[in-house]
């Protein structure tokens, strides 16, 4: 049997990511309980990027759950002396259960999905930041009784994080997702549409805009991330200038629904695409979101394994 992977918030259907958030709700509930699923298991994960959540969450997650986590970072790997990342999956797939990669285009990660007898994880690359968008998902359900109510909006860049929203935010039917972001930062047309047509299927009204103002006007939830990811740190001085007016700050959040919440992937950059009273203030449910990285990766984790003879 093939196995699966999980390169994109697209890789499962709606009603798997919801079975997924079931499940990392109830292992929240009962964070010693469940110390047995990966008896067994070796979970590997390559990290080409620099990583704080993602790598310990994971690590702790595999842990938790009985298995052990091997991490490698790709400059330790023959990988980092051009070893293909092809021939790294053949040859790990002999020894691991499942392969966690953080890394830069979609394509590395697909060609070592081909080559892999085990499941590949995506741990954020240029394109998505799938296992980031599950936890946020849950975030929003654990606040909001009802998904289809949620107007949700993403300020800032247009990039992996926002990509990943826009497919997870669809899929969990949320009300609508709106990416607002400056004229030449916006998500990729591709996969705009491809959000479009599954909020077609689930309800869910996918928008984008560049006016801050007017797409926080009674909305539940504002999110934002960096204005310069990993491998863009050339750019910071002039996106700073490209991105202004798009902080997520009091005037924004004033703007807002009451009880509105405010995401933020992290790592922040307080003063720029987030103020620090917004952040530390009381709408923030950014640590909450942090912590469900956790739960959803075990769920994640687990399932992909029972999947497997
Ligand atoms: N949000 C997130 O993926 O954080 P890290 O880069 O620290 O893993
Ligand atoms: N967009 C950011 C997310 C970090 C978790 C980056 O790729 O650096």
């Amino acid at each position: 049997m093939n196995p699966r992977h999980f390169l994109s918030s697209d890789d499962i259907t709606s009603s798997e990511q919801k079975a997924l958030i079931a499940r990392a709700r109830q292992l929240k509930g009962s964070r010693t309980r469940h110390r047995k699923s990966l008896a067994g298991k070796s979970i590997g994960m390559i990290f080409e990027k620099p990583s704080t959540r993602t790598r310990i969450s994971f690590e702790v997650a595999v842990t938790e759950m009985g298995g052990h986590p091997v991490i490698l970072r790709s400059d330790e790997m023959q990988l980092g002396r051009g070893e293909t990342l092809e021939d790294t999956g053949r040859v790990l797939s002999r020894y691991l259960d499942a392969l966690v990669v953080r890394t830069y285009g979609q394509d590395r990660l697909e060609g070592l999905a081909e080559s892999s007898t085990i499941p590949v994880i995506n741990a954020l690359s240029d394109l998505e930041h799938p296992c980031q968008a599950l936890a946020d998902v849950m975030t929003v359900a654990e606040r909001f009784d009802r998904p289809s109510d949620v107007r949700f909006v993403y300020l800032g860049d247009g990039n992996n994080v926002c990509h990943s929203l826009l497919l997870a935010g669809a899929k969990a039917g949320l009300g609508s997702v709106t990416a607002v972001c400056p004229e030449g930062f916006e998500p990729i047309e591709p996969l705009v549409e491809r959000s479009i047509s599954i909020g077609e299927e689930t309800g869910t009204k996918i928008l984008t805009t560049p006016d801050p103002l007017e797409a926080c006007e009674g909305a539940h939830v504002l999110y934002t991330d960096v204005w310069a990811s990993m491998g863009q740190e050339a750019e910071h001085a002039k996106r700073l200038k490209s991105f202004k007016g798009f902080q997520l700050d009091e005037t924004l959040l004033a703007r807002a629904a009451a009880g509105a919440i405010v995401m933020h992937c992290l790592p922040a950059h307080r003063g720029e695409e987030i103020s620090a009273e917004v952040i530390d203030g009381p709408a923030s449910a950014v640590w909450d979101q942090a912590e469900n990285r956790l739960h959803t990766q075990k769920a994640l984790v687990e399932w992909l394994l029972k999947e497997l003879p």
